[in-house]
Formats: C-alpha cells, sequence, structure tokens
C-alpha cells in the first residue's frame, strides 16, 4: 500500500493561512483537493493523527476533525489496523447528459468515465476516444503479428517499420529525419521522463512555460530538479523573458510546447520559433520540444517544427499517437541527432527495454494512413471546439477564453480566483476538472480552468449545464478567495 508521511502531506498541503473557515476545515479540504486532483492517488495510506498533527503544527484534535471529515464524505476510510486511506466517493448525483456519454442515445456505447474508476465525467484529461482506423490497425496488426514472433520481440529503439514511419512523417513536416533520428517510446511522457533521467539531476533547473503541462512539472520535481517558469505573455511567447532566464539561470534543460500549447492552445509563430530556436542555440540549452498535439491543427496550418531553428545535438521533438489517435496505444517517440537517440535508448534500456510490438505494428499503419484520416478528425475536434465555446458564452458568459486554433482545450479565465473550489464543487454536480494551480509552478492560475473539448456536442453542453450550476454555488459562498493549491514541482 503507498503511504504519505506527515511531513510528505504537510509540504503538499502547504500554506492554508490565507483561507478562511476553521482549521479541521481547512485541512480536510486541502486534503480533499490533493485527492481529487490525483496528487494524493487513492488507496494511499495517510499518516497518523499525531504525526500529521505534528508536521502541520496543529493540534491533534484538528487533525482528528479533518479526518472525520474526509471519511464523512467520502475522501477516506478508516480500517483497523490498516489505518487511513484516500478514497473516492462514489457520486452523489446523476451523471450529466443523462445515465450515459451522448444522452441522445445515438452516440457510440462508451462510458468515458474518470480513470479512477468513478463514474465523473472526466474533464480533468484532455483525450478525445480512439477513431475506427484504430480497431482496423490492430486487426491489421495482429495479422503481421506471426512475422515477428519468430524473434524475441525486444526492440530498444522500437520497430524499424515504425521509426521509418515517424521519420518520414517528420521529414513531411519540414524536419529532415532519418529512422536512426528516431527512438520509440511508451508515450511523449515517457520520452520526456527519459531525457530528464539522462541529463537532470537534483538542483537542476528546467526552464518551463507558465503554464505548463502538469504531468511534466510532476517528472521535473521527481527528479529533484527545479521549474523556472517563464510566463506566457496573452498571445505568445515573451522571448525577452525566455532570453532573461536563460541569461539568469542557465537551465539544464528547456521544456517547451510551440504547438497548440497545453493549456493556453497557443501556436508560436515562425517568428516566434526562429527567435526561441536562436536564444536556445546561443546559449546551447538543451530543448525538449513536446509536439503532442501538433497534428491537430483545426483552422490552418502549422509554421515549421521548431526544432528546424535548432541544432540536432540540442534538441529533443517528443510526439505521440494519444491525440492524434488515442491513449491506450501508448506509443511516443523522441526524435534528436543519432548520438542523442543512442544515449536515449541506454537510459532506456533500464527502464522497460521496448514498447510492445502489436501497438508499434497498429502506429506504423495508422501514421501511414494519417493524412486520409485527419480531415475527419478535425472536423469532429472543430465541431466540439466550436460546441463548447458556444454552450460557455450562453450558460457561462462571465467567463473568457480565447479561441484555440488546435489542440484540446480552452483555458478558461473565470473573473474570480475559484478555480479549487470549482473543482471540489463540480465533483457534487458529475463533473472531475483539474484546477488551474495544477498548470502552474507556484500555485498561481486559481483564476483559470482548463476545459478538454474532447466529448461529443451534447454531453459538452450538459457538462456546462453542470458547471453553472457549481459555479453558481461557489460564487453564491462569497467570502473569502480559493485556498492557494501549490504545485508538486
Ligand atoms: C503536452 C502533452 N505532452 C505529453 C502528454 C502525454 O502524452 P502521452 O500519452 O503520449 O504520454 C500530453 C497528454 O495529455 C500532453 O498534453
Amino acid at each position: 500500500m503507498r503511504t504519505v508521511t506527515g511531513s510528505q502531506l504537510a509540504t503538499l498541503i502547504g500554506d492554508r493561512s490565507e483561507a478562511g473557515g476553521p482549521a479541521y476545515a481547512r485541512v480536510a479540504a486541502a486534503i480533499r483537493r490533493l485527492v481529487l486532483d490525483g496528487r494524493l492517488p487513492l488507496e494511499t495510506r495517510l499518516p497518523g493523527e499525531r504525526e500529521l498533527a505534528a508536521a502541520l503544527g496543529v493540534s491533534r484534535t484538528t487533525v482528528t476533525a479533518a479526518y472525520d471529515e474526509l471519511r464523512g464524505g467520502g475522501y477516506a476510510v478508516s480500517r483497523q489496523g490498516s489505518g487511513t486511506r484516500t478514497a473516492l466517493p462514489p457520486s452523489r448525483t446523476s451523471r450529466p447528459g443523462g445515465s450515459r456519454v451522448g444522452g441522445s442515445g445515438t452516440g457510440p456505447a462508451w462510458t468515458p468515465w474518470a480513470a479512477d474508476g468513478s463514474d465523473l465525467l472526466d474533464l480533468a484529461h484532455a483525450a478525445p476516444e480512439a477513431p475506427a482506423e484504430v480497431r482496423r490497425a490492430y486487426d491489421a496488426a495482429l495479422e503481421q503479428l506471426p512475422l515477428h514472433l519468430p524473434g524475441s520481440g525486444y526492440h530498444l529503439f522500437g520497430l524499424p517499420d515504425l521509426r521509418a514511419a515517424v521519420a518520414d512523417r517528420l521529414t513531411a513536416r519540414g524536419l529532415p529525419t532519418l529512422p536512426g533520428q528516431v527512438l520509440v517510446t511508451s508515450g511523449a511522457q515517457h520520452a520526456f521522463t527519459l531525457v530528464l533521467q539522462l541529463v537532470t539531476g537534483p538542483g537542476d533547473r528546467v526552464l518551463v512555460e507558465q503554464p505548463t503541462y502538469p504531468n511534466a512539472l510532476d517528472a521535473i520535481g521527481r527528479h529533484g530538479a527545479t521549474a523556472v517558469p517563464v510566463a506566457l505573455a496573452g498571445d505568445g511567447w515573451d522571448l525577452g523573458a525566455v532570453a532573461a532566464a536563460v541569461r539568469q539561470t542557465a537551465p539544464r534543460l528547456a521544456y517547451l510546447m510551440p504547438d497548440f500549447h497545453n493549456p493556453t492552445g497557443l501556436l508560436a509563430t515562425e517568428a516566434e520559433r526562429r527567435e526561441l530556436g536562436a536564444v536556445l542555440t546561443r546559449s546551447r540549452t538543451l530543448t525538449v520540444v513536446d509536439e503532442t498535439l501538433v497534428e491537430l491543427a483545426l483552422d490552418g496550418p502549422v509554421p515549421p517544427p521548431l526544432a528546424t531553428f535548432l541544432p540536432d545535438d540540442l534538441t529533443v521533438t517528443v510526439g505521440s499517437a494519444s491525440k492524434t489517435l488515442w491513449g491506450g496505444l501508448r506509443i511516443g517517440w523522441a526524435r534528436a541527432g543519432t548520438a542523442l537517440i543512442r544515449r536515449l535508448a541506454a537510459v532506456r534500456a533500464s527502464v522497460d527495454m521496448g514498447s510492445p510490438v502489436v501497438e508499434q505494428l497498429a502506429v506504423a499503419e495508422l501514421l501511414r494512413g494519417l493524412d486520409a484520416a485527419l480531415p475527419a478528425r478535425h472536423a469532429e475536434l472543430r465541431i466540439r471546439r466550436d460546441a463548447l465555446v458556444a454552450a460557455l458564452a450562453q450558460r457561462l458568459p462571465s467567463w473568457r477564453a480565447r479561441v484555440p486554433a488546435g489542440g484540446l482545450v480552452l483555458w478558461c479565465e473565470l473573473g474570480a480566483p475559484v478555480s479549487s473550489r470549482l473543482v471540489v464543487a463540480a465533483e457534487r454536480h458529475g463533473i472531475r476538472l483539474a484546477a488551474g494551480p495544477r498548470f502552474g509552478v507556484d500555485g498561481t492560475f486559481e483564476r483559470r480552468l482548463r476545459l478538454p473539448f474532447t466529448y461529443p456536442a451534447d454531453v459538452l453542453g450538459s457538462a456546462v449545464g453542470a458547471l453553472e450550476q457549481a459555479f453558481g454555488a461557489v460564487t453564491a459562498e462569497g467570502g473569502a478567495a480559493a485556498e492557494p493549491v501549490h504545485a508538486v514541482a
């Protein structure tokens, strides 16, 4: 069973001084948010009351009352002999849109509820369902499988056919790439962690955009490195701020998402790419370019890959089949100079030794047919994006969001610092959300909420109805600003 010590939990809970209400309620609310955000995994054994009280500098009675409140709300369970563990309550309300996604009954028979098995509608993740091509690609992969069974099945760098398909795709997008420059990974996140493992150690700094992708922040923190945030300006990259951060902090690594940045949806212009490339090349900063969302351009072409403005020996471009095709494939890649790819593969040998063969065969097939499949994917995502924008305009007109030219999410400005409270309230209305502060380095973004447009339009419409109610409940509470939630990194 996972455990969390008193001091670890106290660090995660962070500063509660600005929040209102009795001390026990503030401790309970902070732990509840950690559970909802996934930062305290389910089934984690919480520290003993005395230990947590000492770590937080509060009385034991406060922690006893906080644990009682968590148990009462279903966020913790206690069993004799095994202490108190984190849990999630069964949803007390019906799902938005009826008992099943699609409400209308005409949608696919799927139940894309939260990954923890609860029956909440998962708006915390931004990952669409698989298109029909995925099923067909698996069938084709199984037909090819007998050719591979006589071999060992271990392909440290990836199946040659898939490496070639990835290289061809990158070359077609304007980044000339040989198969030897590609390492197939189990997703883009895996690729990023391999880079962290290769080059970062405790105390190293990693430049990130602010806001940024939360799992990247978590990975940076877990490697003992420190994220150096550079704020994105309203509509793009603040090149002066990037140059200053590089000069002042000499980061070991930069992690950037120029293509439908998650969560803002921003797309770097060609001029911004050229300038970013110049700053990072001059400083010889190893740069990870996360292109996970690049194939989801909904309103027009994407400028050349950022890697075309950077040297191959200082750039790792990571990509993925997860958003273009399906997250369940668990296939991504890293692209760099061949020497760097070999060093990453050496790290990989100590981690998982290769990705599953059937999935690699399926993705090779899918990439070869991608040009034919993408228009339908884009058309559906356009409908969903526009439906979400329209529903928000109608039901939550005080919220503001720039309509992104691609990707999967809206980065909403709520007009008040209530994001974390909204996450808790939305759960009572059947919705799982990720609070704005998850996307920041220092607990900012309480005024922000990332909303994915990854569901059919009618589901999104129902979800916005539920959000309207949750937002109404939160703003009716009024009072103090939301408690700060501190990022993990
Ligand atoms: C920007 C970004 N990078 C990486 C990932 C993780 O992708 P994968 O499923 O390929 O690990 C995601 C998924 O949400 C993402 O949005």
